[in-house]
Protein backbone atom coordinates (compact mmCIF):
# COMPACT_ATOMS: atom_id res chain seq x y z
CA UNK A 1 0.00 0.00 0.00
CA UNK A 2 1.35 3.58 -0.97
CA UNK A 3 0.44 6.79 0.10
CA UNK A 4 1.17 9.39 -1.92
CA UNK A 5 0.37 13.09 -3.77
CA UNK A 6 -2.20 12.92 -6.23
CA UNK A 7 -2.15 13.51 -9.46
CA UNK A 8 -3.83 14.51 -12.49
CA UNK A 9 -4.01 10.84 -13.84
CA UNK A 10 -5.77 9.85 -10.72
CA UNK A 11 -8.93 11.93 -12.09
CA UNK A 12 -11.18 9.33 -13.71
CA UNK A 13 -10.11 6.09 -10.40
CA UNK A 14 -10.70 8.58 -8.14
CA UNK A 15 -13.81 9.93 -9.35
CA UNK A 16 -15.44 7.35 -9.54
CA UNK A 17 -14.31 6.11 -6.04
CA UNK A 18 -15.50 9.53 -4.76
CA UNK A 19 -18.76 9.21 -5.82
CA UNK A 20 -19.18 5.58 -4.61
CA UNK A 21 -18.48 6.98 -1.24
CA UNK A 22 -20.72 9.91 -1.93
CA UNK A 23 -23.41 7.72 -3.12
CA UNK A 24 -23.22 5.61 0.33
CA UNK A 25 -23.86 8.02 1.76
CA UNK A 26 -26.81 9.30 -0.15
CA UNK A 27 -28.74 6.09 0.44
CA UNK A 28 -28.39 6.52 4.05
CA UNK A 29 -29.64 9.57 4.48
CA UNK A 30 -32.04 10.31 1.60
CA UNK A 31 -35.42 8.89 0.81
CA UNK A 32 -34.67 9.82 -3.48
CA UNK A 33 -32.66 7.10 -5.43
CA UNK A 34 -29.59 7.90 -6.69
CA UNK A 35 -30.25 6.93 -10.20
CA UNK A 36 -33.01 9.44 -10.09
CA UNK A 37 -30.67 12.10 -9.59
CA UNK A 38 -29.84 14.24 -12.59
CA UNK A 39 -26.68 13.66 -13.99
CA UNK A 40 -25.85 17.13 -13.83
CA UNK A 41 -26.44 17.61 -10.28
CA UNK A 42 -24.22 14.09 -9.81
CA UNK A 43 -21.59 16.35 -12.15
CA UNK A 44 -21.28 18.98 -9.48
CA UNK A 45 -20.51 16.72 -6.43
CA UNK A 46 -17.13 16.26 -4.97
CA UNK A 47 -14.10 17.46 -4.74
CA UNK A 48 -12.97 15.26 -7.78
CA UNK A 49 -15.65 17.50 -9.84
CA UNK A 50 -13.48 18.64 -13.03
CA UNK A 51 -13.43 22.33 -11.91
CA UNK A 52 -11.88 21.46 -8.22
CA UNK A 53 -10.37 18.71 -9.04
CA UNK A 54 -6.87 20.37 -10.83
CA UNK A 55 -6.86 22.69 -7.97
CA UNK A 56 -6.84 20.08 -5.39
CA UNK A 57 -3.97 18.62 -6.82
CA UNK A 58 -1.59 21.20 -7.28
CA UNK A 59 -1.23 22.68 -3.71
CA UNK A 60 0.13 19.20 -2.96
CA UNK A 61 -2.19 18.50 -0.27
CA UNK A 62 -4.49 15.63 -1.36
CA UNK A 63 -3.15 12.15 -1.37
CA UNK A 64 -4.35 8.84 -3.06
CA UNK A 65 -3.64 5.15 -1.41
CA UNK A 66 -2.44 3.07 -4.40
CA UNK A 67 -2.85 -0.66 -3.96
CA UNK A 68 -1.27 -3.08 -7.09
CA UNK A 69 -1.80 0.24 -8.93
CA UNK A 70 -5.31 0.85 -7.90
CA UNK A 71 -6.29 3.67 -6.23
CA UNK A 72 -8.40 2.35 -3.19
CA UNK A 73 -8.63 5.88 -1.12
CA UNK A 74 -8.14 9.60 -1.30
CA UNK A 75 -7.84 12.60 0.91
CA UNK A 76 -8.82 15.94 -1.40
CA UNK A 77 -7.45 18.88 0.59
CA UNK A 78 -6.42 22.61 0.18
CA UNK A 79 -4.34 25.52 1.98
CA UNK A 80 -6.51 28.49 3.38
CA UNK A 81 -5.22 31.43 3.77
CA UNK A 82 -5.74 34.23 6.84
CA UNK A 83 -9.05 31.68 7.70
CA UNK A 84 -10.43 31.81 11.12
CA UNK A 85 -7.77 34.36 11.96
CA UNK A 86 -5.23 31.97 10.86
CA UNK A 87 -2.60 32.56 8.17
CA UNK A 88 -2.29 29.35 6.69
CA UNK A 89 -4.79 26.73 7.61
CA UNK A 90 -5.28 22.79 6.09
CA UNK A 91 -9.52 22.73 5.24
CA UNK A 92 -9.64 18.94 4.39
CA UNK A 93 -12.82 18.92 1.77
CA UNK A 94 -13.51 14.98 1.68
CA UNK A 95 -11.92 11.18 2.13
CA UNK A 96 -13.05 7.99 1.04
CA UNK A 97 -11.74 4.22 1.28
CA UNK A 98 -13.07 1.86 -1.05
CA UNK A 99 -15.72 -0.06 1.05
CA UNK A 100 -12.89 -3.41 0.63
CA UNK A 101 -9.94 -1.75 2.48
CA UNK A 102 -12.10 -0.05 4.96
CA UNK A 103 -10.81 -0.49 8.71
CA UNK A 104 -7.24 -1.79 7.78
CA UNK A 105 -5.49 1.85 8.72
CA UNK A 106 -5.83 3.62 4.77
CA UNK A 107 -8.05 6.15 6.58
CA UNK A 108 -5.84 7.22 9.08
CA UNK A 109 -2.43 7.33 6.91
CA UNK A 110 -4.10 9.58 4.31
CA UNK A 111 -5.01 11.86 6.93
CA UNK A 112 -1.40 11.62 8.57
CA UNK A 113 0.20 12.26 5.26
CA UNK A 114 -1.93 15.40 4.32
CA UNK A 115 -1.04 16.32 8.12
CA UNK A 116 2.15 16.03 7.61
CA UNK A 117 2.60 17.82 4.28
CA UNK A 118 0.40 20.57 5.64
CA UNK A 119 2.78 21.68 8.37
CA UNK A 120 5.81 21.46 6.06
CA UNK A 121 3.68 23.84 3.71
CA UNK A 122 3.30 26.00 7.24
CA UNK A 123 0.00 25.22 8.63
CA UNK A 124 -0.57 25.92 12.01
CA UNK A 125 -3.82 24.14 12.04
CA UNK A 126 -6.30 21.45 10.27
CA UNK A 127 -9.70 21.73 9.92
CA UNK A 128 -11.68 19.00 8.23
CA UNK A 129 -15.45 18.46 7.07
CA UNK A 130 -17.12 15.89 9.45
CA UNK A 131 -20.85 14.51 9.86
CA UNK A 132 -21.32 14.38 13.88
CA UNK A 133 -23.37 10.67 13.27
CA UNK A 134 -20.64 9.18 10.75
CA UNK A 135 -18.77 7.18 13.35
CA UNK A 136 -15.70 6.12 11.16
CA UNK A 137 -14.89 9.58 10.11
CA UNK A 138 -15.20 10.40 13.98
CA UNK A 139 -13.74 8.02 15.18
CA UNK A 140 -10.73 8.51 12.74
CA UNK A 141 -10.34 12.32 13.43
CA UNK A 142 -10.41 11.65 17.27
CA UNK A 143 -7.64 9.00 17.42
CA UNK A 144 -5.56 11.13 14.97
CA UNK A 145 -5.89 13.54 17.40
CA UNK A 146 -8.92 16.14 16.27
CA UNK A 147 -10.74 17.79 18.78
CA UNK A 148 -14.27 17.66 17.92
CA UNK A 149 -17.63 19.10 19.61
CA UNK A 150 -21.45 19.61 17.98
CA UNK A 151 -19.81 21.59 15.10
CA UNK A 152 -19.02 19.52 11.81
CA UNK A 153 -15.52 21.07 11.62
CA UNK A 154 -13.35 19.42 13.60
CA UNK A 155 -9.84 20.70 14.43
CA UNK A 156 -6.12 19.98 15.30
CA UNK A 157 -3.47 22.04 16.58
CA UNK A 158 0.00 21.56 15.01
CA UNK A 159 1.65 23.29 17.14
CA UNK A 160 2.73 20.39 19.40
CA UNK A 161 2.65 17.81 16.40
CA UNK A 162 5.79 15.82 15.40
CA UNK A 163 5.74 15.42 11.61
CA UNK A 164 5.99 11.33 11.75
CA UNK A 165 8.54 9.32 10.41
CA UNK A 166 8.65 8.57 6.98
CA UNK A 167 7.42 4.96 6.32
C1 LIG B 1 -14.10 7.22 7.37
C2 LIG B 1 -13.19 6.32 6.53
C3 LIG B 1 -12.41 7.19 5.55
C4 LIG B 1 -12.19 5.62 7.48
O1 LIG B 1 -11.24 4.94 6.69
P1 LIG B 1 -10.62 3.54 7.13
O2 LIG B 1 -9.45 3.30 6.26
O3 LIG B 1 -11.66 2.51 7.17
O4 LIG B 1 -10.16 3.88 8.62
P2 LIG B 1 -8.91 3.26 9.40
O5 LIG B 1 -8.83 1.80 9.14
O6 LIG B 1 -7.69 4.05 9.08
O7 LIG B 1 -9.32 3.48 10.90
C5 LIG B 1 -8.68 4.44 11.74
C6 LIG B 1 -9.49 4.56 13.02
O8 LIG B 1 -10.76 5.12 12.74
C7 LIG B 1 -11.75 4.51 13.57
N1 LIG B 1 -12.69 3.73 12.77
C8 LIG B 1 -12.61 3.46 11.44
N2 LIG B 1 -13.68 2.75 11.05
C9 LIG B 1 -14.46 2.58 12.14
C10 LIG B 1 -15.70 1.96 12.38
N3 LIG B 1 -16.38 1.33 11.39
N4 LIG B 1 -16.23 1.99 13.62
C11 LIG B 1 -15.57 2.61 14.63
N5 LIG B 1 -14.37 3.23 14.48
C12 LIG B 1 -13.83 3.22 13.23
C13 LIG B 1 -10.98 3.61 14.52
O9 LIG B 1 -10.58 4.39 15.62
C14 LIG B 1 -9.79 3.24 13.67
O10 LIG B 1 -8.70 2.84 14.43
P3 LIG B 1 -8.61 1.28 14.91
O11 LIG B 1 -8.84 0.43 13.68
O12 LIG B 1 -7.22 1.17 15.45
O13 LIG B 1 -9.67 1.10 15.94
C15 LIG B 1 -14.00 5.22 5.80
O14 LIG B 1 -14.85 4.59 6.72
C16 LIG B 1 -14.83 5.73 4.62
O15 LIG B 1 -14.33 5.86 3.50
N6 LIG B 1 -16.13 6.00 4.87
C17 LIG B 1 -17.02 6.48 3.79
C18 LIG B 1 -16.69 7.90 3.35
C19 LIG B 1 -16.65 8.83 4.52
O16 LIG B 1 -17.43 8.73 5.45
N7 LIG B 1 -15.69 9.75 4.47
C20 LIG B 1 -15.44 10.66 5.55
C21 LIG B 1 -15.88 12.01 5.23
S1 LIG B 1 -15.20 13.08 6.49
Amino acid sequence: MEIRPMRMKDLIAVRDLELLCIREYFEKIMENRWDDLPQEWIDKLGASNPRSFRHHVEGGLSMVAEEDGEAVGFIFAQMLHHAYNVENMTWVENMGVHPYYRRTGIGYRLLEACIDESQRQGAAVVHSAIQPDNIPSLMMHRKIGFFTDTREVALLDLSDRKVSAPK
